[in-house]
């Protein structure tokens, strides 16, 4: 018994162990936060179509606390909370949780919502440690009151990825540029109002794809794409010879049959793929290589199958894409036409754009053929990544390789060229690019030759090739005043004003109809004096009265003659 249930054990070990597993975006680990202008400029109906643009963007995501969390701030003034993260298990709840918020109204304070998001809501997740992403967005319709840049620089400092969602034409893209991450192409997306937000749906579905399954860069010119370098990863520069490339600037490597370039895809795409992306491959097709039919890039599930593969055919000049579908186990897009150079013993750049729901193949930089896609399906990523291998098979068939890169940003297709090709792009080129190009033994160089006699004047040459550019011509005058632009959107609630000047007086009132007699009142107090009466009329005279007494002697009278001098004397003092 005890040796049975030992037995059933080690059976059950072995059952999880064999399992094959699907990876990409819906099963991305992340911390997802949803940062939306609630002001009063936003307005319901437009806020309603924030909420279910949000639910769009969200429904490529397996909701649930093994993969992606999603939480939801609206912000005016103050940011409210709506949906905390982790409390919603499947996209259905979260959905219905989304669309029943609440449109707040009042003023737009951007820089304080993000810092509320940093401080309160990515830091009560329930599993910090597991998640591999945290990521924001921001949705905003116009300029913040207050500053975003602290918060921000905040929030990239923790690690937390910050995309900007710009909505209308009130928005300040330096606004945007100092809230989202570098490189602002990527990070920054722009809708020109509410009822054209469907329109950056895709690309920002594709950019919280690349964010989740993209976790490495390729430097490529002065920009880190995301992506893989497959010569890197899966150890090409490591297992096979290195040759010269296409240019001398380059190097490219040789397989051979003995070559195995194997990797475990758990190790190269550990995620899984984005749902677009570009495959690009710079590679020579020699001898036996360009007349046998071989997957030069594929990925096999645990048992073998396919998940995704370019499949190269010398027999009949084809380019086949392999991609899992919904529908079926698999779904293959022969390019029938096209592709006959590629198979004529030079150097040459393959590249297969997929995107949602359609797949272009391109060579040297020439489109051949667009083709439709149905919806794809993650790839199981327990099995192997190989490259160069015979088609069912595990043969390598021998071919040179240069170049051998997944980008996730579909667009990076139109900025790689193949100029690393002589041929496509000559006038960049010096000679010696072009004898590499010939794929013959450059010799040492020859000495000068004697001096010979003159021929005859040669015929007239062929029209050489278009010189370089000429220089930018100096500015033009400004131009006329254009017709004015359609009338801006309504401007926000401005902020209190200070009180205004006391009113007018009144009119006076009409005179009111008399009151009902009341009780008799009390005494009054007592009265002031009087005033004091008039002069009365003068009396009668009265009879003489007695004589008086006798008066004192008179005073001495002054002498007789002349007047004193006195006053006639100087008064001041000489100067000398
Ligand atoms: C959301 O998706 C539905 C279904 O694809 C579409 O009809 C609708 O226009 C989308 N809305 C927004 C705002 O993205
Ligand atoms: C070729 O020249 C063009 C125009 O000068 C330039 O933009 C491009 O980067 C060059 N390509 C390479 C691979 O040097």
């Amino acid at each position: 018994m005890l040796l049975w249930s030992l037995w059933s054990a080690i059976l059950l070990v072995e059952a999880v162990e064999e399992e094959d597993v699907r990876a990409g975006c819906s099963t991305a680990v992340n911390d997802l936060v949803y940062i939306v202008d609630g002001s009063w400029s936003v307005g319901t109906s437009d806020f309603e179509t924030a909420k279910q643009w949000l639910n769009n963007i969200t429904s490529q995501f397996d909701i649930s606390s093994h993969y992606t969390q999603v939480a939801v701030i609206q912000y005016s003034d103050t940011p409210r909370l709506e949906i905390p993260l982790g409390i919603h298990q499947g996209g259905a709840d979260l959905i219905e949780a989304i669309q029943s918020i609440e449109y707040l109204g009042g003023n737009t304070q951007t820089g304080r919502a993000i810092k509320f998001a940093v401080d309160h809501v990515f830091s009560a997740s329930q599993r910090a440690s597991q998640v591999k992403n945290r990521i924001a967005v921001v949705v905003t319709d116009g300029k913040s009151q207050d500053d975003v840049v602290d918060a921000s620089v905040e929030a990239r400092a923790q690690g937390i990825t910050v995309f900007a969602v710009g909505v209308g034409n009130e928005i300040t893209t330096s606004e945007l540029v100092s809230i989202a991450n570098r490189p602002s192409a990527a990070y920054v997306l722009y809708a020109e109002d509410y009822t054209t937000i469907d329109r950056i749906r895709d690309s920002m579905e594709q950019k919280l794809c690349e964010e989740s399954v993209c976790p490495t860069r390729i430097p490529v010119a002065s920009r880190d794409e995301k992506g893989f370098e497959l010569m890197l990863g899966m150890n090409i520069h490591k297992k096979a010879k290195k040759i010269p490339g296409s240019l001398v600037s380059e190097a490219a490597y040789a397989l051979t049959a003995s070559t195995d370039i194997t990797e475990n895809t758990r190790d190269i795409f550990p995620e899984g793929l984005p749902p677009s992306y570009v495959f690009v491959a710079t590679l020579r097709l020699k001898g036996s290589s360009s007349k046998l039919t071989f997957d030069l890039w594929r990925v096999l599930s645990k048992d073998r199958e396919i998940q995704a593969a370019v499949t190269l055919s010398g027999n009949d000049k084809t380019v086949t894409f392999t991609t899992p579908s919904r529908t079926g186990n698999w779904q293959r897009i022969t390019f029938k036409a096209g592709f006959e150079n590629l198979f004529d013993g030079k150097w040459h750049q393959l590249k297969v754009l997929v995107r949602q729901s359609q797949v272009t193949s391109f060579l040297d930089d020439q489109p051949i053929q667009e083709m439709m896609l149905e919806p794809v399906e993650p790839i199981y990523i327990n099995g192997k990544t190989q490259v160069a291998k015979r088609r069912g098979a595990d043969n390598t068939v021998p071919v040179e390789i240069q170049k051998l890169r997944l980008y996730c940003d579909p667009h990076q297709s139109e900025r790689e060229t193949a100029c690393e090709i002589y041929s496509v792009c000559p006038l960049n080129r010096t000679a010696t690019d072009e004898e590499e190009d010939c794929n013959c033994v450059v010799g040492p160089k020859g000495q000068p030759g004697l001096p010979g006699r003159m021929g005859f004047r040669g015929e007239k040459g062929r029209e050489g090739p278009p010189g370089p550019d000429g220089k930018p011509g100096k500015d033009g005058k400004t131009g006329e005043i254009g017709p004015s632009g359609f009338p801006g959107m309504k401007g926000e609630y401005g902020p209190t004003g200070l009180g205004g000047d006391p009113g007018l007086q009144g009119l006076k009132g009409d005179r009111g109809e008399p009151g009902l007699s009341g009780e008799p009142g009390p005494p009054g107090p007592k009265g002031l004096p009087g005033e004091k009466g008039e002069l009365g009329p003068s009396g009668e005279a009265g009879p003489m009265g007695e004589p008086g007494l006798p008066g004192s002697g008179g005073q001495l009278g002054p002498p007789g003659g002349k007047v004193s001098a006195d006053f006639e004397r100087p008064l001041g003092r000489h100067t000398h």
